[in-house]
């Protein structure tokens, strides 16, 4: 099977990041026979400058048809004063709405090289390797009625979670997926004991487990009782899957477990495609950065990791992802730090491209 990939850098340190990215891809391709259809194109400030928009509609049919896209960031204050319809961020929620990616993968994995980079204790979160499935297309984001509406003499705020049973099925069985490629575990988390759309999402989640995963050991917390537990001891957990408010704000708590955003990937899929591939996105979960764009500081290595997960949940080479990850293990273990990595103790700093540059001479070590 070709194996299809579009890249669309964006803005910022986008094309930084992605450059690098780039040397990974080639080198996979050269050293390891896994070769890609890839190609490039424009997203947000980028594509508005040339054509107008955030995201053309040639743009986003080629995702369509893609195995996997693969996105740098978007954004910048050059583009703040746009129109909302137009602003670079309208091109990342088309792709996403359009390709329809309800579950949003957030891994929380700490480098044992940077332990003391956490807020929490090294014993901690040494070694922590957990993934956070959050759902993406419905909830409370999206839920109608919505609205600022005026009743009596004051303003009335409203917000709606709605969640059906096949929007939670879909999102609790990629849970379960990554469950058996994993640890083997589940948490799923919501607040069933106050809101009967968390009724509804323990019974189906439950529902499932039974009748397709039972083999997948399966726990219920309630999602603020499972923010303390991740702060107290993350490594009871192995995937924890939940709506997509409290995914949100717990993705973004069990990433800081681990230090930089200069290291965080993600992954955004959506449902199987004729070929067996879900619909995918991968993108790091920083922005575009535009106080260290250009100047070659910008970390890349959240969108190499982004490319990891790309190169195991796309292209089923679980193998060579972990190869990749052990090659960024490797240079963070020798010592080399992009300046947002660069702790009290100290480090040999490296520029994105150096940075990069290693990556690859740990990989071809490591054959
Ligand atoms: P940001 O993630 O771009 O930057 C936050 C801070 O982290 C900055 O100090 C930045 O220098 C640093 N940082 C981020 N990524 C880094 C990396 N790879 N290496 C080293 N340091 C890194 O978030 P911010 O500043 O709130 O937003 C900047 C722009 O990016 C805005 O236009 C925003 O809308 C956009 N943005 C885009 C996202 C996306 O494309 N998915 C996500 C978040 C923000
Ligand atoms: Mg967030």
């Amino acid at each position: 099977m070709t194996n299809t990939l579009l890249i669309l850098p964006g803005d910022g340190i986008g094309p930084e990041v992605m450059a690098e990215v780039r040397k990974i891809i080639d080198w996979f391709g050269a050293k390891r026979g896994i070769t890609f259809e890839v190609s490039e194109d424009l997203v947000g400030g980028a594509a508005y400058d040339k054509h107008g928009t955030p995201l053309t509609d040639a743009t986003m049919a080629k995702a369509q048809e893609v195995d996997a896209v693969l996105l740098g960031a978007v954004g910048g204050p050059k583009y703040d004063k746009l129109d909302f319809s137009v602003k670079p961020e309208r091109g990342l929620l088309r792709l996403r709405k359009e390709m329809d990616l309800y579950a949003n993968l957030r891994p929380a994995q700490c480098f044992d090289a940077l332990a003391d980079f956490s807020s929490l204790k090294r014993d901690v979160v040494a070694g922590l390797d957990i993934m956070i499935v959050r759902e993406l297309t419905s909830g409370v984001y999206f839920g109608e009625p919505r609205g600022i509406i005026k009743e009596g003499n004051e303003r009335v705020g409203i917000n709606t979670q709605r969640y059906t049973e096949s929007e939670i099925a879909r999102v609790a069985r990629s849970a379960f997926e990554l469950a058996k490629r994993r640890g083997n575990k589940v948490c799923s988390m919501e607040k069933a004991n106050v809101m009967e759309s968390g009724v509804l999402w323990r019974d189906v989640v439950q529902e499932i487990h039974d009748a397709e995963y039972p083999e997948v050991e399966l726990s219920h917390m309630y999602a603020d009782a499972g923010a303390m537990q991740l702060t107290r001891a993350p490594k009871q957990f192995d995937v924890i899957v939940t709506d997509n408010l409290f995914g949100d704000l717990l993705s973004d708590l069990a990433a800081m477990l681990t230090g930089s955003l200069g290291m965080l990937p993600s992954a955004s899929l959506g449902a199987p495609m004729a070929n067996g591939r879900p619909k995918a996105l991968y993108e790091p979960v920083h922005g575009s950065a535009p106080d260290i764009a250009g100047q070659g500081k910008a970390n890349p290595i959240a969108c190499i990791l982004s490319f990891a997960m790309a190169l195991r949940y796309s292209f089923d080479q679980g193998d060579e992802a972990a190869r990749l990850e052990a090659a960024v293990e490797k240079v963070l273990a020798d010592g080399l730090r992009t300046a947002d990595l660069m702790g009290p103790e100290g480090g040999k700093p490296v520029s994105t491209q150096g940075m990069g540059d290693a990556i690859v001479a740990a990989l071809d070590a490591g054959l």
